[in-house]
């Protein structure tokens, strides 16, 4: 097996290995405990069939001897009641569902997407705070767990339910995110809540107390007030939670499509078929737009300008979509038309879907003397102050400043996901090796030989290499996750179906022909 099937398969085992948590040993414990793993209690919250859009999943990947898959948190958004949640919950079998940067990290941007769609959060707490040896990496800065507990009193504030299930022992950061949220309901027997457990309470006041006496169920809900409910068991628990959601009140309710949704043509393939895989060859954008789109219908917009970006207007699961599109480098051209189609669809309030393939805005005397600097800046302007959500899938190459004029992460794209094929870095390993050996060769300290120069590309393609594979981006939280080429519809569906309704804003709109 080659090419994109090989690449899926991969994808599908990492998903399933990362969904195995803390391993066999851990796994058996916490069932032993007459706990619930994770996923299944997700699953019981949900409504029964519907989907579950996962958010990176790989996070933490290949990090920490990979002991800590998916950083020992699951987050996404499913429907409970036929209202969409955004879904925070520990791993307890990972390093007791304890806080390394990237758990914080996807914490909080699973946070960021619930407030940007007024979201209800759901915290389902099994957590032992702050993972300590990596105390300095999760603690103290504006980004770290604090902000975390800064968002989550800013969307009560402003409406947004937060509600917590406790099944385990929180400690500390742990105990926060219950004891900050609207309504909590406890675990009889396994939940606990405590600022310091029981070492900690020792270590400073010199008090010897069980973890059930200092912050059990039973005394949480009927001596401190922490809990509003207690249950018997995590099933009950969890029931409980699905009876509050019912009962939340009028939410933001999704608005339906304009259009019927319907399937593109069979004829055209499938998406995962114009992949590109080898992105040194070029890809059929045009094609691959046409398995994405409603009908394949796609309204091309200055077709015969600019080639190199294609823009268009056309229909996902039956919302209006604008979508650019990279056909090989940019140009002046091609990135004055891109940013005159972002303003139209800015006017007209149609989200933007950015499909990145790209090596980088032109290079070179001609590009230069034409402007290159500033009609790039011009595409980079318009995306930054587009009104209307955008979404951005990598499903090549992300180079460069390519990566911002296409909308990368920077710009606020409200989802980004990445194909197994893509790639993301500031230039590609050959060009890398090329930039980094000549300034070797021209550096004033430099008494480098052609063995050390030797030696330097090889470490710098290795470099480029490791660091632009979209598991190494995915891990960091670059992205919302890898998905598989032919779920793009869908998940982008769902993505834009979760802003749809929103209120516009509509103050005047100019657009440049630029
Ligand atoms: N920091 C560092 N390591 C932690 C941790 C934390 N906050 N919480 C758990 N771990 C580690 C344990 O050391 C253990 O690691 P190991 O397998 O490499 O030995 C692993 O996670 C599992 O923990 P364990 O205690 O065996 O799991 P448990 O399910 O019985 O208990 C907790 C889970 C969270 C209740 C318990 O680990 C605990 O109380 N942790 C410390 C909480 C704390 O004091 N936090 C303060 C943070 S500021």
């Amino acid at each position: 097996m080659s090419g994109i099937n090989a690449l899926i398969d991969e994808l599908r085992s990492a998903h399933a290995s990362a969904s195995q948590g803390g391993g066999e040993k851990f796994r058996a414990r916490h069932a032993k405990r007459g706990k619930l793993f994770v996923r299944d209690r997700i699953e019981f919250i949900l409504d029964p069939e519907t989907a579950f859009l996962e958010l990176s999943p790989l996070a933490a990947h290949g990090l920490y001897g990979d002991e800590v898959p998916g950083a020992g948190i699951v987050t996404g958004i499913g429907m409970i009641h036929g209202r969409p949640c955004m879904i925070i919950a520990n791993d307890a079998t990972t390093k007791g569902g304890s806080f390394f940067a990237e758990t914080v990290r996807k914490h909080s941007r699973a946070q960021e997407i619930a407030e940007q769609h007024s979201l209800p959060c759901i915290y389902l707490v099994d957590c032992g705070g702050a993972f300590l040896p990596e105390q300095d990496r999760v603690f103290a800065d504006k980004d770290h767990f604090g902000g975390g507990f800064w968002r989550q009193c800013r969307m009560s504030a402003a409406g947004i339910p937060q509600i917590s299930v406790v099944f385990g022992g929180c400690t500390a950061g742990g105990a926060y995110i219950p004891a900050l949220s609207d309504q909590v309901i406890m675990v009889k027997g396994t939940g606990r809540i405590h600022l310091g457990g029981p070492p900690i309470v020792k270590a400073a006041i010199n008090e010897i107390v069980d973890g059930e006496t200092l912050g059990g169920a039973e005394m949480h809900t009927s001596i401190s007030g922490v809990s509003d409910h207690i249950a018997e068991n995590e099933e009950t628990a969890l029931q409980k939670l699905r009876e509050i959601i019912a009962n939340l009140g009028d939410g933001r309710r999704i608005a339906s499509p304009a259009r019927t949704s319907c399937a593109p043509l069979a004829a055209h393939g499938e998406t995962q078929d114009y992949a590109p895989v080898d992105l040194k060859r070029p890809a059929n954008m045009h094609a691959l737009i046409r398995t994405i789109v409603d009908g394949s219908e796609f309204s091309e917009f200055k077709p015969d300008y600019g080639k190199t970006l294609i823009t268009g207007f056309g229909h996902i699961h039956g919302y209006p979509v604008g979508i650019l599109a990279n056909d090989g480098a940019l140009f002046s051209e091609s990135s004055v038309k891109g940013a005159h189609f972002i303003e139209l669809c800015d006017q007209r309030h149609i989200p933007l879907i950015f499909l990145q393939n790209i090596t980088g805005f032109m290079v070179g005397t001609e590009a230069e003397r034409g402007g290159i600097a500033k009609h790039s800046a011009k595409l980079v302007y318009a995306v930054s102050n587009a009104r209307v959500p955008k979404y951005t899938i990598l499903v090549g190459g992300s180079y460069g400043a390519g990566n911002y004029g296409m909308c990368g992460r920077g710009f606020r794209p409200r989802f980004l996901f990445s194909w197994p094929n893509a790639r993301i870095a500031t230039m590609s390993p050959d060009v890398a090796s090329t930039v980094v050996t000549d300034l070797r060769r021209s550096s004033l300290k430099s008494s480098a030989t052609e063995e050390d120069i030797a030696a330097l590309d090889a470490t710098t393609r290795a470099q480029f290499e490791e660091q632009s594979d979209p598991y190494y981006a995915t891990a960091r939280l670059w992205d919302d996750g890898i998905i598989e080429p032919n779920q793009t519809r869908d998940v982008l569906g769902l993505c834009i179906a979760l802003a749809a309704g929103e209120d516009q804003d509509t103050g005047a709109r100019p657009v440049y022909r630029m």
